[in-house]
């Protein structure tokens, strides 16, 4: 597994998310920690949460259980106003099980001018290690950029893959000039890169790099960008963070960086894959 740096926090280039795939009940806990010990085995020990994503911290913090220190934690502070902001991040430590988050960020810049002074103070008593943001929208680039000017953060987590380009404009540049990691969500484009295909890329030019599957093509051309820190993408299956985990070793050439994004406009469906 590559690792690349956010500041001082060396990552695995592939890490995990767990939005809507660890909101599962306690029943499931079993495959959750399979999952987990996979990401253990595999390098991939990046784990990206968010209270916004109903049980996934919980379930996190007891899948977890006994290994905390085999992980970095990512998760976020989603609310408005100092006092929600502190008991709501008090409850994050609580449910991951840690007195440590090494990144915390403002879940989609809400309140993010009464957040980003907390975080400060958080960060200068030892309590989270970076400061992030994080957003979805093409929207809501232009509010990230100017945060980020302000030299205030240390990462940004942004939606970015072969049919989600805009970050390349503005925040990618920006991102490099003021050494701020990138997170990136959706990275298959939360499924639709598979769901939306109408014709079978071909691998074959793909495979004396490793790569085996279109999942690891579609992460292989994000990691080809070195200024992308380290992929989130999130998974139900165990077998997958293996599969997810592998493209944290493959390194292309800019003409099969090119050849992937080819077949990307050939095989998918022409539709918004922006989540609106
Ligand atoms: N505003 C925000 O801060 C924000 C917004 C969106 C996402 N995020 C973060 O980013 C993470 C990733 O985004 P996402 O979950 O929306 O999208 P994603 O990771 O691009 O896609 C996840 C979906 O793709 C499937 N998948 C994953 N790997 C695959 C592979 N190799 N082959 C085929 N299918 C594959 C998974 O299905 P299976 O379960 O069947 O494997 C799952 O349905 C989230 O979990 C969350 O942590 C943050």
């Amino acid at each position: 597994m590559q690792t690349r740096m956010i500041r001082d926090l060396e990552v695995p280039v592939v890490g995990m998310g767990s939005a809507g795939s660890f909101d599962v009940p306690m029943s499931e806990i079993d495959v959750r920690k399979q999952i987990l010990d996979n990401c253990i085995s595999q390098g991939s020990n990046f784990v990206d949460t968010s209270p916004m994503y109903r049980r996934s911290e919980q379930v996190i913090g007891v899948a977890m259980e006994g290994e905390r220190d085999k992980f970095q934690l990512a998760t976020k502070v989603w609310c408005t106003g100092r006092d929600t902001a502190v008991k709501q991040m008090a409850r994050s430590f609580e449910l991951l099980k840690t007195d440590y988050i090494e990144v915390m960020q403002i879940h989609n810049l809400v309140d993010w001018r009464t957040h980003l002074p907390l975080l400060e103070e958080m960060k200068a008593d030892g309590k989270i290690g970076i400061i992030g943001l994080t957003h979805y929208s093409p929207d809501a680039l232009p509010e990230m950029a100017e945060i980020m000017r302000t030299g205030r953060v240390d990462s940004i987590q942004i939606s970015y893959n072969v049919m989600e380009r805009q970050v390349e404009e503005v925040i990618l540049p920006l991102a490099k000039e003021m050494d701020i990691g990138v997170i990136v969500m959706r990275p298959v484009g939360a499924g639709q890169l598979f769901s939306n295909l109408i014709a079978k890329p071909n691998l074959e030019p793909l495979r004396e790099f490793g790569i085996r599957t279109w999942g690891q093509a579609l992460m292989a051309w994000l990691l080809a960008d070195p200024r992308v820190t380290v992929l989130i993408p999130a998974t139900s299956r165990p077998q997958r963070i293996i599969e997810n985990a592998a493209a944290g070793d493959m390194i292309i050439p800019p003409e099969m960086r090119n050849y992937i994004l080819t077949e990307a406009q050939r095989c998918l469906k022409p539709v918004f894959y922006g989540i609106g």
